[in-house]
């Protein structure tokens, strides 16, 4: 198993640590757009082998596509991230010429591959890949809702002072403040509602950090956050490389799913070999389908912006 990441800053890199140091792939490869930065990174990441027991081989390059050829999975961080009081969809413009030059040059070296996008605003950027590219769907991923539902069972968890393992919970939409759609009716600890153990007003509290959940960090860190989106993607890369069929809410292109068409946004999708293997419905109620109806306008929005 190859895999290429597009992008050695934050994301890209700590993405890259996490998949090696899982142990599922031979080799993954850093591209980036600043000289030497890819190959330092992947150094750096190399002298970590002996110390965390890994064999992945990580090599960087600065923008030779050559070095990607025949990966089989591609994930794509590159791009400007948003820093405090920025808005997701405020990197359209930058993003999208970068995510739309990335993604032809990935192809040209591997046609089969499958590409996660993780670049911001996600949903758009994803969207962006099915129309200039023409993949399969199943091979376009956005990575939005992993990410978003790890923070979800975060802040539930603190809420239930209980173990995180012990909580489970997803967040479907768009991958922005606004957009998400944390779905707090169907979260369980231990296989009992959430709502057994807290009231109305403590599961808002938890679905208003959860959609802040992005922001709050870009507050305290100064730009995006890294470790989480890393883990994340990661966990994406592998439920592929080693054919898992877990279900993770990504954002997939919609032919009529939850009565959306034409846009990219985050569903439950169970990911195996051939990436999006099945879209999964949920019976949503009333008022999370209205919330996931405003999330997809807002998202088709965005995508009304793009030059196609
Ligand atoms: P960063 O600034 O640390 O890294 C981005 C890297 O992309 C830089 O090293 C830059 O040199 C490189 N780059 C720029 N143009 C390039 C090109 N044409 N080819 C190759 N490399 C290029 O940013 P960070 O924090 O890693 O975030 C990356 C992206 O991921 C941002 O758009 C951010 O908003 C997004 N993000 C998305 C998340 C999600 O859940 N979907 C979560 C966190 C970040």
């Amino acid at each position: 198993m190859k895999v290429t990441v597009v992008g050695a800053g934050a994301v890209g890199a700590s993405c890259a640590e996490y998949i090696a140091i899982k142990n599922f792939a031979s080799e993954v490869v850093l591209v980036d757009i600043k000289e030497g930065f890819a190959e330092g990174k992947a150094m750096d990441l190399m002298q970590t082998a002996s110390l965390n027991g890994f064999d992945t081989k990580i090599t960087g390059t600065t923008g030779d596509y050559s070095k990607t050829a025949g990966s089989d999975v591609c994930v794509i961080t590159s791009g400007i991230a948003r820093k405090p009081g920025m808005s997701r969809d405020e990197l359209l413009g930058i993003n999208a010429g970068i995510v739309k030059m990335v993604s032809a040059s990935l192809i040209e070296h591997s046609p089969n591959t499958i590409i996660i996008v993780v670049s911001n605003p996600m949903d758009t950027m994803t969207y962006l890949v099915h129309k200039t590219t023409g993949l399969p769907k199943n091979r376009i991923i956005g990575m939005g809702g992993a990410l978003d539902s790890a923070r979800f069972k975060y802040r539930l968890a603190e809420a239930l002072e209980a173990p995180i393992s012990d909580v489970d919970g997803m967040v479907i939409g768009g991958h922005s403040d606004k957009g998400m759609v944390p779905l707090t009716r169907l979260a369980t600890r231990n296989s009992v509602p959430v709502s057994e153990f807290l009231s109305e007003e403590r599961l808002e509290q938890v679905k208003q950090d959860t959609k802040v959940g992005g922001a709050t960090l870009t507050g305290l860190l100064g730009t995006s956050a890294w470790y989480a989106p890393g883990a994340a993607v990661s966990g994406m890369v592998q439920a592929i490389a080693c054919d898992t069929k877990k279900i993770f809410p990504c954002s997939a292109l919609l032919d009529g799913e939850y009565g959306l068409s034409d846009l990219c946004i985050g569903v439950p999708v169970v990911l195996g070999k051939n990436g999006i293997e099945k879209i999964v419905n949920i019976n949503l109620s009333d008022a999370e389908k209205e919330h996931l109806a405003a999330s997809a306008e807002a998202v088709k929005n965005n995508n009304s912006s793009l030059e196609l």
